[in-house]
């Protein structure tokens, strides 16, 4: 149980309309800490019931909401956002309690879940029409932007904050309404958000969390249910086409991000060091368990085995253990599956003939989900590990010879969300950018996540983006204004 100055914020009830209440049935379910599977709390087990009722609370919600001024929706943001921020180390240590990441990273994501309400706080203020000049002179154009009403968001473990603010901070700030459903492992995030948002004045029904463990049931409802006009989701490309096609039978407004296999270039012309530093924060962030990530990261040739030794370097200083003790730096992985799962796909890699210079030593323990930092060498395109997001702290190493087979291999992937590239040649800089088929591309760069930026993905990563200016844009509905007669 983590230790909290405000224990107000361990919340185990579902927050529907303004109200903290136990689900119908009175079912509860465990949320446990991957670092040692011991429990934190039971909490409500909601499902489809509690969630239409969600719904139909921010469908009501909404007549009123929409009709709040730009800033004062604007000041409840900010008052969130303050108190988000007054109160980062408890929201960092319920964290790492349910999620696993080290604390320091745990209170980057407050900072980085707290920008996105600030920066939407601004950005709700800046919602412009157009006005058009007609064919006719009797007629005169306007358009407006009106919210699209009420919204539901999927979010997941891998950011407990973060994931939800993107989304729920341009939601409020466009005068949408909006129900969450947040992952089953990390629901603690989100109903502290919530109780913070309660305090800040977001009315009733205009923010609600439906905690559960049933996914599908849940899953179900907020994308069949005719009142909720907009899903957005960050999950794996899997589930985003389940929703995708749940949503067409009522044809909702969808935002997706999806899953990524993240390129990371090294050219000859890279500054090696940098290189590494990059890789480093790319890959082994939030112990790899990001969409994001780096996956595959290609060396050319020349510079391969200076770039591979460096690299190892700086991996054995990674300190694996329970984020909430001193000096870790990579946390265990979110759950047993997720261990399974990283480990089949190094097998099968090295059973195919990848090499492991450093890493691969698995669980712990009976209870660990810990996975140690690992670079596999002697990697090709022929293994499955350069075609799956490995989700995990490993780091398969290819070579290539040509700038052409670079960008080759690197966009060979129904994926593009995020691809990195290391070089200093301001030509190659230009052509491989424009070329790399991602949303989003670090050059000489390994963290690109900030709320002023576009987020999102191309290909099978998605739809829409989030954050910056354009993240606001997935809430609202363009509506054109035809004035007629105006002569007359
Ligand atoms: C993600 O992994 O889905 C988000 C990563 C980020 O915002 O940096």
């Amino acid at each position: 149980m983590p230790t909290l100055a405000n224990t107000d914020l361990l919340r185990a009830q579902l927050y529907i309309d303004g109200q903290w209440v136990a689900a119908d049935c009175g079912k509860t379910f465990a949320v446990t800490n991957p670092a040692d599977g011991t429990k934190i709390i039971d909490i409500a087990d909601g499902g489809a019931v509690e969630t239409r009722r969600a719904i139909a609370a921010a469908e009501t919600a909404f007549d009123s909401w929409r009709k709040v001024t730009a800033k004062e929706r604007s000041a409840t943001l900010k008052r969130w956002y303050q108190l988000i921020i007054e109160h980062r180390e408890d929201l960092a240590q319920l964290m790492t309690a349910e999620q696993g990441k080290p604390l320091a990273e745990s209170r980057g994501e407050v900072n980085y879940g707290a920008a996105f309400v600030e920066w939407f706080a601004e950005e709700g203020r800046r919602i412009y029409g157009d006005t058009i000049d007609a064919n006719d002179p009797n007629q005169r154009i306007i358009t407006r932007k009106q919210p699209v009403g009420v919204v539901a968001a999927i979010t997941p473990w891998n950011f407990p904050i973060a994931m939800i603010t993107r989304k729920v901070a341009p939601a409020l700030a466009a005068g949408c309404t909006i129900v969450l459903k947040p992952a089953k492992e990390t629901p603690l995030c989100a109903l502290a958000l919530a109780a913070l948002g309660e305090a800040a004045g977001i009315p009733p029904g205009v923010f609600s969390v439906v905690t559960g463990s049933r996914a599908s049931e849940i899953g179900a409802e907020l994308t069949g249910n005719p009142s909720v006009r907009k899903l957005t989701f960050t999950g794996s490309t899997a589930i985003g086409k389940t929703l995708l096609a749940q949503c067409a039978e009522t044809i909702k407004k969808t935002s997706m991000e999806l899953g990524g296999n993240a390129p990371f270039i090294v050219f000859d012309d890279a500054d090696l060091d940098e290189a590494v530093r990059g890789a480093m924060a790319s890959k082994y962030r939030n112990a790899g368990q990001t969409c994001v990530c780096a996956n595959r990261i290609l060396v050319q040739e020349s510079v391969y085995e200076a770039f591979a030794q460096k690299l190892v370097q700086a991996v054995a200083e990674l300190k694996v253990g329970n984020g909430a003790d001193d000096g870790v730096t990579i946390g265990p992985l979110i759950n047993r599956a997720a261990l399974d799962k990283v480990s089949s796909i190094v097998n099968c890699a090295v059973e195919n003939g990848a090499e492991v210079l450093i890493g691969r030593e698995g669980s712990r323990g009976a209870e660990e989900n810990y996975y140690y930092p690992t670079v596999l060498a002697n990697v090709n395109e022929a293994m499955d590990i350069c075609h799956e997001e490995i989700f995990g702290p490993v780091a398969p190493l290819l070579t290539f010879h040509t700038e052409e087979e670079a960008i080759r291999i690197a966009n060979a992937t129904p994926y593009g969300l995020a691809a990195y590239f290391y070089a200093r040649d301001i030509g190659r800089v230009s052509r491989v950018s424009e070329a790399l088929d991602y949303g989003i591309v670090g050059v000489n760069e390994g963290i690109i996540s900030t709320e002023v930026a576009p987020f999102g993905g191309m290909k099978e990563s998605g739809i829409g983006r989030e954050g910056s200016k354009y993240g606001i844009e997935d809430y609202l509905e363009i509506k054109y204004v035809c004035l007629g007669g105006v002569n007359r």
